[in-house]
């Protein structure tokens, strides 16, 4: 189901907490699976339960909890631009807008060419950045005017 690689990694996550409770490990193994797979299948999460003890339900709950995970195949690159309050009183609102512009697509959809994504999102705790957003869950970039926009989607167009 996942790479030995993988599999290192989470028994790497695992070794961190208690033996008897390696469920602690949910996130990063969920986190891990996906790197490998890019979404999170039935299938994948199953494993985790199984890999981890505990019960698939607990596995779903947090996997539909928290919006780094996909459970659903995504572009390549998935944008997700931080729509809150302090984001949108300083341009969250216009770097959406220019988003639609640019790809062609509204929150939720991908692009044609199966390259982006865009992802509405919630206060990512860098609201002194506004507005800002998250490549594939990773990399944040602050600042994001229309310039700094078009920028990175050159880079990552490339
Ligand atoms: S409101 Fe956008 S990072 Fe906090």
């Amino acid at each position: 189901m996942l790479s030995a690689e993988s599999i290192k990694k989470i028994d790497r996550e695992i070794a961190k907490y208690p033996a008897d409770q390696k469920q602690s490990a949910v996130m990063s193994a969920l986190a891990i699976a996906q790197d490998e797979k890019g979404w999170l299948t039935t299938e994948i999460m199953d494993f985790v339960a199984h890999y981890l003890e505990m019960p698939p339900i607990a596995v779903y709950e947090v996997a539909a909890f928290y919006n780094m995970y996909n459970l659903q195949p995504l572009g390549k690159f998935k944008i997700t631009i931080c729509t809150n309050l302090p984001c949108a009183l300083s341009g969250a609102n216009e770097a959406v807008a220019h988003f639609r512009q640019k790809l062609g697509i509204n929150f939720n959809e991908t692009t044609a060419d199966g390259k982006f994504t865009l992802k509405e999102g919630e206060c990512m705790g860098a609201c002194g950045d506004a507005p800002v957003l998250l490549v594939n869950n990773k990399r944040m970039c602050s600042f994001m005017s229309n310039g700094a926009i078009d920028q990175l989607l050159e880079e990552l167009s490339k």
